[in-house]
C-alpha cells in the first residue's frame, strides 16, 4: 500500500497541511520553527488573505513568512495569539514536549505563552512514553556556559556544548544527553532556576493542547480536555 512507504518528510508535509483546519478567519497565528512548520507555512500561504497576521518564533520562520508576503506582527504589539502551530523533537502522552532541536526554544516558548491554543504537529517518530532520549536543549547566556554545564551535570545528565550555534537572541545551547526525565514539570522549574539559563527546552508547564500526528495510516489527533 502506498501510504506505508511514506518518508518522514512526507509525514511532516501531511501533518503540516492538516493543521490548516485549525486556522480561523481574522485571527493571529503563532508560527513555530522547523521542517514540519515549514510545510505548515506553505499551507498557510494559500489562505493568507483570511488571517490578520502571524507572530513568528524565529528569524528562519520570519524569512519564509516574508517570502510569501504573510504579515508578521511584532510580539509586543499583540495581547495574545489565537493559535500556535509548532513542531517538537519529542512529545509524550500528556502532550509535554522537548523542543529546541533547531535552537529556537526561547522564542517558541514566548509565543506558546501568548497562545490561547497550542497545536503540536509531529510525525509519529516523535511520540515517546518518556521524554529524554532526545538531548534536552538549554539556551544559556554565553558567559555562564561553564557554570551552567557544571550545574546541569549534577542533575545526572551529560551537557554538551552545541558547537558553532548562536541563537537568534545571541546565546549558546547546551544539550543534556542521557537524562532521565521522570518529572518534566519539576525538572523544567529546576533548570529554569539555574542562574545563566535563559530557557530550557522542556515544555511541560505550557504543554500542547492538541497533537496532530502524521502516521503511515493517516493523521491522528490527541486532544487534552
Ligand atoms: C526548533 O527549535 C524546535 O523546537 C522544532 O520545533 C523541532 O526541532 C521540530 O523540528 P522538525 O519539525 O524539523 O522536526
Amino acid at each position: 500500500m502506498r501510504h506505508l512507504m511514506m518518508t518522514q518528510d512526507e509525514l511532516k508535509r501531511a501533518v503540516g497541511w492538516s493543521a490548516l483546519k485549525y486556522i480561523k478567519p481574522d485571527t493571529i497565528i503563532g508560527v513555530g520553527t522547523g521542517s514540519t512548520v515549514a510545510h505548515f507555512i506553505d499551507a498557510l500561504a494559500t489562505i493568507k488573505d483570511q488571517i490578520i497576521g502571524t507572530v513568528s518564533s524565529s528569524k528562519a520562520s520570519t524569512e519564509k513568512l516574508n517570502y510569501y508576503n504573510i504579515p508578521v506582527l511584532d510580539c509586543n504589539d499583540v495581547d495574545c495569539v489565537d493559535i500556535y502551530i509548532d513542531g517538537a523533537d519529542e512529545i509524550n502522552h500528556h502532550l509535554q514536549m522537548i523542543k529546541g532541536g533547531g535552537a529556537a526554544l526561547t522564542r517558541e516558548k514566548i509565543v506558546a505563552a501568548l497562545a490561547k491554543k497550542f497545536v503540536c504537529i509531529i510525525d509519529e517518530s516523535k511520540v515517546v512514553d518518556m521524554l529524554g532520549e532526545f538531548p534536552l536543549p538549554i539556551e544559556v547566556i554565553p558567559m555562564a556556559r561553564s557554570y551552567v554545564a557544571r550545574e546541569l551535570f549534577k542533575l545526572g545528565g551529560k551537557p554538551i556544548y552545541r558547537q558553532g550555534v548562536i541563537t537568534d537572541n545571541g546565546n549558546v545551547i547546551l544539550d543534556i544527553h542521557d537524562l532521565t526525565i521522570n518529572e518534566p514539570l519539576e525538572l523544567e522549574k529546576r533548570i529554569n532556576n539555574i542562574t545563566g539559563v535563559v530557557t530550557v527546552g522542556l515544555f511541560a508547564d505550557r504543554k500542547a493542547d492538541i497533537a496532530l500526528i502524521g502516521t503511515s495510516s493517516g493523521i491522528k489527533e490527541i486532544k487534552l480536555e
